[in-house]
């Protein structure tokens, strides 16, 4: 039977940017994954155009147990790597706020292009196929597959987190890593929707700029787009905040973000006395005004109203706090948070302390990015570091 120098599981990004690195750095290499093609996260990620990076990547934008685990990998291939490996397949990329790099054509090309940098280096893909447990003489590693035994002398474990088990997102990683030993850091849904309770349908649909934090921790606050949904709430700060919510902190948003609101509103109330509560207002949706003002000001003009009424309204504008019941879970959620414990593996090559040989890549370790790219470079990096090592 042919034994592998390198058997990577899970085309999707880690494992494919493993797969061609160590093929082209000349070890003779295999792929395997349950699905009948590769990169199916790539296809669907950015709305069809894949933020493939952000020219921002560096460890200050992940979470994890041991945050600069991620910092040798990240240093070692950066995201103008990645992007000189776009460049080279002709594919046109734009660049959106803060860093994120986007095809401009579709997330395909990106896929087409691991796929050609696999065959490159003599990737022998083994899609559609189950993959069963993993045993080790010390030597040599086999995998039950559904194409029969494979041995290998180096295993690469990259298929992903939980996320979205409708796209084939197992725990295969995490299993095998813990029968070899390895610690997990407990997962959960990150970058993903929060239910909240007392959810109001009416303002579903409604979306504004926010700042978002999480009551009782003083970092991480981000600033972006909050949508409302039927139950709950969604958005970029929202997801971003989401990585970071471990069960039961309350949601607190500002939504004048950078303005003094209370003092906004007394101005408004001297300069237009005859007006409306809405008029306070003005720069927020009609609807979620209605949410607001209801219970604390009436139908009187804005002298009419007492101070003490304007100050609670402006309180809850630049602070308001929600109640998420929970997440909406995998099946929503972008990535997986949590992982493969970081302690248990080596920074610069992603390969297991104790079993040499064994390395893990991309979303199944305990390193979670920030939206916006953060997450694919991730993947890049760490499978370029255990492609070069393995
Ligand atoms: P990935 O999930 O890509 O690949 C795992 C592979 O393993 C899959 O091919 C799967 O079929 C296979 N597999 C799983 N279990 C198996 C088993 N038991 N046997 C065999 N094969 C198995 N990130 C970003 O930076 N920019 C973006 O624009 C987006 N957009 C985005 C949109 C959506 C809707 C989602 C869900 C996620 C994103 N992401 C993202 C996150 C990004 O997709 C994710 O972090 C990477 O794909 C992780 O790469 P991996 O290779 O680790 O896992």
């Amino acid at each position: 039977m042919t034994i592998w120098d390198v058997a990577v599981m899970g085309a999707g990004a880690a494992g494919m940017m493993a797969a061609a690195t160590a093929g082209q750095w000349g070890t003779r290499t295999i792929l395997l994954d349950h699905a009948d093609q590769p990169g199916r996260k790539i296809l669907i990620s950015g709305g069809g155009r894949c933020n493939f990076t952000n020219l921002k990547a560096d460890w200050t934008h992940y979470r994890s147990e041991n945050p600069r685990f991620c910092r040798s990998a990240l240093a070692r291939y950066r995201p103008q790597d990645f992007l000189s490996l776009v460049e080279k397949h002709r594919i046109r990329w734009h660049e959106k706020e803060e860093g994120q790099l986007f095809c401009d054509d579709s997330a395909r090309q990106i896929v087409t292009m691991l796929e050609e940098e696999c065959r490159a280096g003599g990737v022998r893909f083994q899609l559609g196929c189950s993959l069963g447990g993993i045993s080790h003489d010390g030597h040599v590693f086999t995998l039950d597959t559904s194409w029969g035994p494979v041995q290998t002398r180096s295993i690469i474990l990259a298929t992903g987190g939980l996320a979205i088990p409708r796209l084939g997102a197992t725990d295969f990683s995490l299993r095998m890593a813990r029968q070899f030993g390895l610690r997990i850091v407990t997962p959960a849904p990150a970058l993903v929707p929060f239910r909240i309770e007392d959810a109001q349908p009416e303002l579903a649909g409604v979306s504004l700029q926010v700042t978002a934090s999480l009551v009782g921790q003083k970092k991480p606050v981000f600033t972006g787009g909050m949508v409302f949904t039927h139950r709950g709430v969604s958005g970029p700060a929202i997801l971003q905040i989401s990585s970071w919510w471990e069960g039961r902190e309350a949601l607190r948003l500002n939504l004048a973000p950078g303005r003094d609101v209370h003092e906004d509103m007394r101005t408004i109330c001297e300069q237009r006395p005859r007006a409306h509560a809405p008029a306070l207002l003005d720069a927020l949706p009609a609807r979620l005004v209605k949410v607001l003002v209801a219970g604390k000001l009436d139908d009187r003009p804005l002298a009419e109203q007492p101070a003490k009424a304007v100050r609670a309204l402006a309180a809850q504008v630049s602070d308001w706090v929600l109640k998420p019941t929970g997440t909406e879970g995998y099946p929503k959620a972008e990535v997986m948070r949590g992982g493969v414990d970081t302690r248990d593996l080596s920074s610069r090559t992603m390969e297991a302390r104790t079993v040499p040989g064994l390395y893990v890549v991309g979303e199944a370790v305990d390193v979670t990015g920030w939206l916006g790219g953060y997450n694919f470079q991730w993947a890049w990096a760490s499978g370029v570091a255990a492609g070069q090592a393995a």
